[in-house]
């Protein structure tokens, strides 16, 4: 794995941290390259780090599934394992970084009579979840933004959560806990920097993709309010699911 890429070694700085834009949302820093409200450069289907699609190209839906498979290992039991932590009884759900549909497609078989909300900064993804989802209400919105009012009775994600620095996760954090029932689920299923470094086999630039330890962000979902523990774990993935203390499902 090339410096470029490789996840910080401990003790040394990332270079998010180290560069002019650290502490920024890294995305803001793409907006402001090609222009607030400008989508980044033309597509390109082939093989590449997460970021360099989501700072020099937009995202492609048709070639998103094949380049999911080529650049991350286990994809498809990923989304099966996210779906399975799921399962239970919800009737108003939530999703953060729907993309295209992968994960909802297959959490909805679970839930058949539930309700998704779901948002995504892509409008690209967006519109092609909303060829899958015509009853959804699927909304064109940022993990920073404002989250669609709840209560909901599950709040879910797959590679999206990612894309927040470790503040912008715990922030995320508290505001699903402000949306979610009481005894509901938040159920989060990503890269992470994996305690071995023998073990990270995603690519990772430290520009877009700013994944941290499971051990974090397991502490930052404790801290403001669930019982996190992960259902499954595979190298640099992670499923978890964090309950909100508190009250009862009602
Ligand atoms: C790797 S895709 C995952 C899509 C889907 N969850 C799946 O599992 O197939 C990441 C998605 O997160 C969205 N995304 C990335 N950063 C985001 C942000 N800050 N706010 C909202 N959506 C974001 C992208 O537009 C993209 O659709």
């Amino acid at each position: 794995m090339t410096g470029h890429c490789a996840p910080a070694e401990p003790g040394v700085a990332r270079p998010s941290e180290t560069s002019p834009a650290a502490g920024r949302n890294p995305t803001q820093r793409v907006l402001r390259r090609h222009g607030p409200g400008l989508t980044p450069g033309p597509v390109r289907n082939g093989r590449g780090s997460i970021v360099r699609r989501m700072t020099e190209q937009r995202w492609d839906p048709d070639a998103y599934l094949d380049s999911m498979h080529a650049e991350i290992p286990m994809f498809d039991e990923l989304q099966q394992r996210a779906a399975a932590a799921t399962a239970g009884d919800a009737s108003r759900l939530l999703e953060l970084g729907v993309g295209t549909g992968e994960t909802a497609r297959r959490v909805l078989a679970l839930h058949r009579d539930a309700h998704l909300t779901a948002i995504d900064s892509s409008p690209e993804m967006l519109d092609r979840a909303k060829e899958l989802f015509p009853d959804a209400d699927l909304r064109l919105a940022r993990l920073e933004d404002p989250l669609p009012s709840g209560p909901f009775d599950l709040v879910y994600s797959t590679l999206a959560v990612h894309h927040l620095d470790g503040a912008g996760k715990r922030d995320l954090f508290e505001r699903v806990a402000a949306v979610l029932r009481p005894a509901r689920r938040f159920v989060i299923a990503d890269v992470v920097v994996p305690p071995d470094p023998a073990d990270r086999q995603i690519e990772i630039d430290w520009v877009v993709d700013l994944p941290d330890t499971l051990e974090d962000q397991l502490r930052w979902l404790r801290d403001v309010g669930f019982d996190a523990t992960p259902t499954w774990t595979f190298k640099d993935l992670a499923v978890v699911s964090a309950t909100r203390r508190g009250g009862d499902s009602g």
